[in-house]
């Protein structure tokens, strides 16, 4: 699959997810396989403008992981169309748009869902964005504001007229936030009606599911929750979609994926080679000082809430996690729960 001239060697797809898809996540996602792009979480345009240094840390990704999409939201086209050349910048592979953020912080702010409320103003901003930079401009959207303004189909057709060259539908609208279903229908749908890759998202939990969806007429299939539960997922997906039998996963690798999750989070190697600051950890010192070790624990209880569905004694690793105070207890709740090793700290 292709958009504009990225080559996607899977339709697989982690999900833009605020909070949870950082750089180490997404490259610890990617290196299971079957992964075909990944999206970062949403970064302000206004932040990105400003030069501000928490946005652009919500930008950082490394080379392994490309194709990188870096998404924005906002709703000022001049603001965007400079944001997007500052992400042009960074490197990325592509742009994307976020219109399918349904939070009233972002949305009152014309922007995320809101700019489905006002389709012409959405096609502008994208036209100048695509006006701006050289790389592909993409746009992710929900199926619509609420029920009565279900107007993904034409939405999608107006961004493909000012130059996006893919649209990702969240099949749900913003009233429904997560409730109901995703009206995957409704995705085949636009994609039968726009000469644009359209991917479609919602509700893949299963690798079977994604690859089913595959099938509904989509380029691709974005996995957001999923992945947060199943980080093998796509990689599974792909199994199934190449005939294979999908690769099981042991209650050891998983845990690994958590160590490893947490070393990433840790990680203060600068790889200059990379020709783009990854500082994630700065000295031990400002460590402390800037709490990076409360933002890891933050960071494994967010993914954990996710992570320990579906497993025996998940809501323990759950109740455990949350109560940690140090990465070290961390590391023991981990090698406890899957390693089946005494807690050095309950010792
Ligand atoms: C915790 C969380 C954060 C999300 N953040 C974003 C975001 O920053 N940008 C975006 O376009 N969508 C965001 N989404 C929506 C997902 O990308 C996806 O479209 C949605 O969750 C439906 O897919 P799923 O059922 O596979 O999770 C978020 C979803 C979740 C659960």
């Amino acid at each position: 699959m292709k958009i504009g001239n990225v080559t996607l060697e899977s339709p697989f797809v982690v999900a833009p997810m605020a909070g949870m898809t950082d750089t180490a996540f997404r490259r610890l996602v990617k290196r299971q396989g079957g992964c075909g792009l990944v999206v970062t979480e949403m970064v302000s345009s206004e932040g990105l403008v400003r030069g501000i240094d928490r946005t652009l840390e919500y930008a950082e990704y490394t080379e392994e992981e490309r194709p990188v999409a870096i998404q924005i939201f906002g709703g000022d086209p001049v603001k965007m169309a400079a944001a997007a050349r500052i992400v042009e910048g960074l490197g990325a592979d592509i742009v994307d748009v976020n219109m399918g953020c349904p939070v009233p912080k972002i949305a009152k702010h014309n922007a995320g869902c809101s700019l489905m409320r006002e389709p012409e103003h959405a096609a502008t901003v994208i036209e100048a964005m695509a006006r701006a930079v050289k790389i592909p401009v993409t746009v992710k959207m929900r199926a619509g504001w609420n029920d009565r303004a279900r107007n993904a189909p034409t939405l999608a057709r107006m961004v493909e007229d000012a130059g996006a060259a893919a649209v990702s539908i969240h099949g749900r609208t913003a009233e429904q936030s997560y409730s109901g279903t995703a009206d995957w229908d409704l995705v085949a749908r636009v994609a039968a009606e726009v000469g644009i890759p359209v991917l479609g998202s919602g509700d893949c939990v299963e690798p079977l599911q994604v690859v089913e969806r595959l099938q509904s007429g989509v380029s691709g299939v974005l996995v957001g929750r999923g992945v947060l539960r199943s980080p093998w997922i796509l990689a599974q997906a792909a199994d199934l979609a190449a005939g294979r039998r999908p690769r099981e996963v042991g209650l050891r690798e998983r845990g690994q994926f958590l160590l490893e999750y947490i070393e990433l989070l840790l990680d203060e190697r600068v790889d200059e080679a990379e020709g783009f600051r990854h500082v994630l950890m700065p000295s031990p010192a400002e460590r402390e000082a800037r709490g990076r070790e409360r933002w890891v624990i933050n960071k494994l209880r967010a993914l954990c809430a996710w992570y320990s569905k579906g497993l025996d004694g998940g809501s323990r690793l759950r109740v455990r996690v949350n109560a940690a105070s140090s990465v070290i207890e961390l590391r023991d709740i981990v090698d406890e729960f899957f390693f089946d090793v005494p807690s050095a700290v309950g010792a």
